[in-house]
This record gives structure tokens, sequence and C-alpha cells, in this order.
């Protein structure tokens, strides 16, 4: 049975002291999603990881937003897996789309990331999606596969039940435009199908996420899905009133 996971990406937002107000203030949510069997994920920027980790309750993962791929190094302005593990961070997303578009992301690269976080004993959220364009074409299944294939193909079973997947349509990314549940489902059930074809017998593990345009308003049709075990959340989980809506809308 997979648990439901509701992950909120906070993008560039929030300082320090705005992280640990949202760290206090989700307490009594967090122990209530512990009761409901919800896991719950928060992404800072870096720059707020240390402080949300010290802080947030400790049922809550916390997730960097970006990782490098190297232990250490002359890169500048990296971060490595084991610096993340060294103040108890959980994860990394890996390959959302505003970093595919900005800074050059491919899925090549997300395979390396996600390599040196499992080396670390850490949890990949690999993020794939179409955009509005390749959506209109027809092409999402082709463009999925290609991010699933160059991203995930070279993991064994037992690396593949560690790694997230969350379904992103572009389009659907800050815009307000949702895919619909039926959309939602079809892509989630399709990413399934893929996995288990790339490696047997990973696939029933694997959480798959929804993710644009979440709210606390549409969040529970997603989840009713049966391909779809939780939600990455932008916009929406940024104040602890909405992300607290949330966590109640996925336990009813
Ligand atoms: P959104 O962002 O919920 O604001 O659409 C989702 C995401 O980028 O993960």
């Amino acid at each position: 049975m997979r648990r439901k996971l509701l992950v909120g990406n906070w993008k560039m937002n929030k300082t320090p002291d705005e992280a640990i107000a949202f760290a206090s203030e989700i307490q009594k949510e967090a122990k209530f999603a512990a009761d409901q069997k919800i896991d719950l994920g928060i992404a800072p920027t870096f720059l707020c990881l240390n402080d949300f980790r010290k802080n947030a309750p400790n049922n809550i993962l916390v997730f960097a937003q970006n990782v490098h791929y190297e232990d250490h190094g002359a890169f500048t302005g990296e971060v490595s897996a084991a610096m993340l593990k060294s103040i108890r961070i959980d994860g990394s997303i890996i390959g959302h789309s505003e970093r595919r578009t900005y800074d050059n992301e491919t899925s090549k690269k997300c395979a390396k990331k996600i390599r040196a976080l499992l080396k670390e004993n850490l949890i990949p959220l690999y993020c794939v999606g179409e955009t509005e364009q390749e959506f209109n074409e027809g092409k999402t299944k082709e463009v999925i596969l290609k991010q699933l294939k160059e991203g995930l193909e070279d993991f064994k079973k037992e690396e593949m039940k560690k790694i997230i997947i969350a379904y992103e349509p572009v389009w659907s990314i800050g815009t307000g435009k949702n895919a619909s549940e039926e959309i939602a489902e079809n892509v989630c059930k399709f990413i399934r199908e893929e996995v288990e074809k790339m490696i047997p017998e990973s696939s029933e593990e694997v959480r798959i996420l929804y993710g644009g345009s979440v709210k606390p308003n549409n969040i529970a049709g997603y989840l009713k899905q049966e391909n779809v075990d939780g939600a990455l959340v932008g916009g929406a989980s940024l104040t602890p009133s909405s992300f607290a809506e949330m966590i109640h809308a996925l336990s009813e």
C-alpha cells in the first residue's frame, strides 16, 4: 500500500525567519497527518534548509530543490548530496521544469543527480512533464517516456523503489490551468507502466505525484485516482493555513 504524500515546493520564496515561523505553525497539522498516515514534505531554498530542518516536526520530509552530482570540488554555487545529508535533509527535487527551462537541466544530468542522492541514501523526487505545445501536439507520452528513460533507466529495482516521480505538466504550473483528474490519472498510470517495463517488479511501490496548480479545493479529486499517490504543490504550499487545508482534504 503506497502512503499518500503531500510535498510543498517553496521555490525562491521565504527567508529563514519565515521558514521557522511556518515550521512552528504547522506542528499540530503535522501530528494530524502522521495520525492519518499521510506523509508530508517541504522543499525550502538552500538558505532555509538548516533552520527549517531544526524547527520542523520530525515527520516532515525536508527536500532541497536541487543538488550537484559530485561529492565536492570546484563547482561554484553548488551543493552536494553528502552536504545535504550532513544537516539531516531527506532528499531533493530533481528536474523541476523551471530548472529544465532556465538552468539547462537535462534528463541525463538528472540521472547523475539521482545516482548521487541514492548513494547517500537520500530520496530523489524526479519531475517529468510536457510543455503546452507538446501537449497540444499530442506528444505528452512521447516526451515523458524520453524523460523517464534518460533519467531512470539505469537504476536497479531496489533503487527505483526509493525514487518518487512527479508528473507536472509545464502548462499547468503556476497558471491555474489544471490538468483534469482524468489526464493526471492517465499519465500517472502510463508512468507506472513504463517504469515497470524498464525496471520490472518496481513500479507498484513507486509513488507518483501530480503537480500543477494543486489547491485545497482540487487536491482530493486527484488523490482519488488510482495511480496518483500525492501532490507536489507550489503556490498553495506557502502559507501554513493552505498547507493545512490540503492535509485535511487528503484525510477525507
Ligand atoms: P504550482 O507549482 O502548484 O504553483 O502550480 C507546482 C510546482 O511547480 O511544483
